[in-house]
């Protein structure tokens, strides 16, 4: 088969605009976008993932006042946030128009929008905004329940076989700077409250705010991230404290450098900072299902930054 990857902008907003699935760069992981206006072509996604149809989808979109025309009522202090913020890591949760279908929202009264920062997906974005089309869904572009991906390759790696041949796209652009994806606020009361931990964090939420910000507890499919296993490679996931990892020849270590790891132990990720540790983790989970090791030691960061995201989503992979 003819390879699906492209750099070329164009020939990707053509192909959504025809109705057909493309991969997308975004700065947190790679989306699989299709026009979020057509019932079919969100029907594909879904299979392409084999995700369950009634998790909902995040839409895409250039700018704050594109993301109103999916919004029938935004806070005002979210309207602040999405000032301050967008373009960025953010989505907010609000109640929508009837732009938003219930195959986007699993039909509920709240629809789910960002607007990415990188390059190429502003690019493609501001393209398709041109000819008509006000945004794109864009789930994460893994096979349901596995790693998310945060280069064009693993891209082609999970979904390769589940795209069409000659119509369906992957957009490359690049390794994923965030790493994790967005943080997922929802903004239909007065205060704000998290849905996802990721890069925005609760403190600059309340910075920005000026209010008192809550995570959710909540563990329904309406965020479907939020399933206690999810992120996971095929590879076992197992937290061990950095002085208690044990010495096994089919291991790989995954945690902060300037720890010691057993010589039997084979390195995927060493990181410099939490930001490193962000950007690196997913690739350094499939580097290890790369490398057939049968169980991950991953060792947790401390902090309330970033931290929180990277043992979020950690501790999804172990479960
Ligand atoms: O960083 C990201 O957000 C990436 C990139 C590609 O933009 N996208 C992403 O999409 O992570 P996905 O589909 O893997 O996760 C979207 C999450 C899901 O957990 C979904 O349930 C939640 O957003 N979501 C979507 N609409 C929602 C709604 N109306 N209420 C609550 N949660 C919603
Ligand atoms: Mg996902």
């Amino acid at each position: 088969m003819a390879s699906p990857i492209t750099t070329d902008v164009l020939t990707a907003a053509k192909a959504i605009a025809a109705g057909q699935l493309c991969a997308i760069p975004t700065e947190t992981v790679y989306g699989l976008a299709a026009d979020a206006t057509n019932p079919d072509a969100i029907a594909r996604v879904f299979a392409a993932k084999g995700r369950p149809t009634d998790h909902p989808l995040i839409v895409h979109v250039e700018d704050l006042e594109a993301a109103n025309q999916w919004f029938s009522q935004l806070p005002q202090w979210a309207t602040k946030l999405a000032t301050e913020i967008w373009p960025g890591p953010l989505t907010i949760v609000a109640k929508r128009t009837a732009l938003a279908l219930d195959v986007v929202t699993g039909g509920q009264d709240t629809v789910a929008v960002r607007v990415p920062s990188h390059p190429v997906a502003a690019k493609l974005l501001k393209q398709l905004s041109e000819i008509g089309i006000v945004g794109v869904v864009a789930p994460s572009a893994n096979r349901f329940g596995h790693v998310s991906p945060t280069s064009a390759d693993h891209v082609a790696k999970d979904l390769g076989e589940y795209l069409l041949a000659h119509q369906d796209l992957i957009l490359d652009g690049g390794i994923s700077e965030v790493g994790l994806e967005s943080t997922i606020v929802l903004a239909i009361d007065d205060n704000p409250v998290i849905l996802r931990p990721g890069a925005i964090t609760q403190f600059d939420i309340e910075k920005i705010t000026g209010l008192p910000v809550s995570i959710s507890s909540e563990n329904t499919p309406r965020v479907s991230g939020s399933l206690d296993s999810h992120y996971a490679p095929s590879a076992k996931v197992i937290l061990v404290k950095a002085n208690e990892i044990p010495n096994d020849l089919a291991a790989g270590y995954i945690g902060l450098g300037g720890v010691e790891i057993p010589s039997n132990v084979t390195v995927l990720l060493a990181a410099e900072n939490i930001e490193d540790y962000a950007t690196n983790l997913y690739r350094a989970l499939r580097a290890g299902d790369q490398a057939n090791l049968s169980t991950i030691y991953a060792v947790l960061p401390d902090g309330d930054d970033l931290a929180i995201a990277v043992r979020d989503r950690l501790t999804r992979a172990a479960h």
